[in-house]
């Protein structure tokens, strides 16, 4: 479904993408970890066409995403949380849903549906999102992800800095997302939560994969935890 091949990035002169290639099959729920700076975030930028690929393919469902433009991205059906959440705190949490209802051109009348993951966010609604919960506010930034029905979801640490009853909480969440058919490729530094939901996991080190596998692989490859993770087991 999502295809990327030998992808190079930069950031000016500087490369942080040597040649990274992962898939994400239709229905799939895979993860993405490795140590602070390696590229994830990079990974996911190149994918929504904010940062261009120089080398390499992206292809979703066989079109190539190199040379769309950012804004077109979202319309062929890929979502993107990014990390750190990036609401506006100013505005109440219905505000900041209906800005992405109205970005994405759907009835703010659609997000009934949204609710029925988020409960908690309908009891918010005219709050302030900054005076929102960490775990909240990830759980408003993931329903905007959900506005426009994508195929797939893109998630950036969405457990960062959360409480683990909150962890467990998003956890469960994404899971629920990919349980009815959306396709999710989520970036985490939990190894954990990843080897609890995901059915495939990718190990990211300097700009490249270095590993792939499925959880029950990846638990049995202590050395590459190790290794690549700082993971003592
Ligand atoms: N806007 C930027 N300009 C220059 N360098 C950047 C920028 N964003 C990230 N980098 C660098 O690119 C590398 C990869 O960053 P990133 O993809 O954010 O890593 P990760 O998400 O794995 O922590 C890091 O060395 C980081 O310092
Ligand atoms: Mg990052």
């Amino acid at each position: 479904m999502l295809r990327l091949e030998n992808v190079a990035c930069f950031y000016g002169k500087g490369q942080v993408l040597h040649g990274a290639t992962l898939s994400v099959g239709e229905g799939e729920l895979v993860g993405l970890v490795g140590r602070n700076g390696v590229g994830k975030t990079t990974t996911l930028r190149a994918v929504m066409g904010l940062l261009p690929a120089r080398e390499g393919s992206i292809r979703f469902r066989g079109e190539d995403l190199r040379g769309h433009p950012p804004y077109r991205v979202p319309r062929l059906g890929i979502s993107y949380v990014p990390q750190g959440r990036r609401l506006f705190p100013k505005l109440t949490v219905m505000e900041n849903l209906e800005i992405a209802c109205v970005q994405a051109e759907v009835d703010p009348g659609k997000l009934e549906e949204i609710y029925t993951y988020f409960p908690r966010v309908k009891e918010r609604l005219s709050q302030k999102a900054g005076t929102l919960s960490g775990g909240e506010q990830q759980m408003v930034a993931i329903g905007r992800a959900l506005i426009t029905k994508p195929a797939m979801i893109l998630l950036d640490e969405p457990t960062e800095g959360l409480m683990p009853l909150l962890v467990q909480a998003i956890a469960e969440t994404v899971q629920a997302i990919n349980g009815r058919g959306t396709s999710i490729l989520l970036v985490e530094q939990n190894l954990k939560i990843l080897k609890d939901i995901c059915d495939r996991i990718y190990i990211m080190e300097k700009g490249a994969i270095v590993y792939e596998g499925t959880p029950a692989e990846i638990d049995a490859a202590m050395d590459v935890q190790e290794r690549y993770l700082s993971v003592k087991v």
